[in-house]
């Protein structure tokens, strides 16, 4: 295949994830955005969801909802590009109003998002006066601004145990609040959002992985529900598996996620077997090359945030970051 010398020097990268054919297809768009970044002074930052040519290809910054957030604060370059899905750019656009926040499409969701309205919110407030409401990062700004604090599933347990009171409302994730709720021992108030993605998982599959594939390490992610994540040897968010993985290096691995997160750690650990119950999020999958490269191109989608909720829901996050 013909193609840049850093083209093929990036391939080296992901060729056990990604075969030459495909490479070479996607090669072009690599260069064309490379060089955008460079003249638009412009970092990428890619979600652990996303497919391999973004995550090892054009990315400059790559990690869980947590890590994400935090390296936002740090760029100091003129434009981001959030290849992940709308709340994570609305993260970033709140803590970095200064800079110009892109995402390539406008439509990449989050049905835990979506499951809850800020006026949902302000009724949970109003039946439980004096409750702390903790609301995951997977939400709208304008639910976040009428929170008490945010957390990701990186540091949820943390968040619930700082606040040092027997009852918390968490939000929206029922799973992610139960699997917190066991681990703390607060009471926790739920809410019925689930992960499109992680529902589908079912403690029978753990099973079932188990019995077809022995000594096999199953890693789940906390939006799980409980019952997997009880059938599970590790708990955490992607991050934490990804450190898991790198870490333990167990001979066979399965990560009870989205799909594209095993191909992102496989083409970093040759020598691990890594078994596939695929379940794709939509929305993570919205994000492609073709539309980085238009999103650099013509400056679009740019994230704004009414500057009423911004400094709101800014607060919020805050609160989880200082932790
Ligand atoms: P992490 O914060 O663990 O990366 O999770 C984000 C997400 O959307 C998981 O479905
Ligand atoms: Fe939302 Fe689930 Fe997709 Fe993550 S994987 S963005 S929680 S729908």
């Amino acid at each position: 295949m013909t193609m840049s010398l850093q083209a093929a020097e990036l391939y080296e990268k992901v060729k056990s994830v990604i075969p030459p054919f495909e490479w070479s297809e996607f090669a072009p768009d690599v260069d064309a955005i490379l060089a955008l970044k460079r003249s638009r002074n412009a970092v990428i930052l890619a979600h652990n969801y996303q497919t391999p040519e973004i995550f090892h290809g054009v990315a400059d910054i790559v990690g869980d909802s947590l890590a994400l957030a935090r390296e936002a604060m740090k760029t100091d370059a003129d434009v981001i590009v959030l290849a992940g899905v709308h709340f994570m750019a609305e993260t970033a656009k709140l803590l970095n109003p200064a800079r110009t926040v892109l995402i390539p499409d406008l439509h990449a969701g989050c049905s835990l998002a979506a499951s809850i309205t800020a006026e949902d919110v302000r009724l949970l407030r109003q039946r439980w006066p004096g409750v702390p409401i903790v609301t995951y990062v997977n939400s709208s700004a304008a639910v976040k601004a009428e929170s008490d604090i945010c957390c990701t599933s990186g540091n949820a347990r943390k968040i619930v145990e700082s606040l040092g009171v027997p009852k918390v409302i968490m939000l929206p994730d029922e799973y992610l609040a139960q699997n917190i709720a066991r681990e703390t021992g607060v009471e926790i108030l739920t809410w019925a959002g689930h992960c499109e993605v992680h529902e589908r998982f079912s403690a029978d599959d753990v099973r079932q992985l188990r019995a077809g594939h022995p000594g096999i390490v199953v890693l789940a992610h906390p939006e799980c529900p409980p019952e997997v994540v009880a059938e599970a040897d590790f708990s955490g968010s992607t991050a934490a598996m990804a450190d898991y993985v790198g870490r333990e290096r167990p001979g066979r691995v399965v990560l009870m996620t989205e799909c594209s997160m095993s191909d992102n750690i496989a083409a970093l650990n040759p020598g691990i077997e890594f078994v596939r119950p695929c379940n794709l999020c939509p929305h993570m999958k919205r994000i492609t090359l073709p539309k980085i490269r238009r999103a650099l191109e013509t400056m679009q989608h740019e994230v704004t945030i009414d500057p009423g909720i911004a400094t709101r829901a800014r607060l919020a996050v805050d609160r989880m970051l200082a932790v």
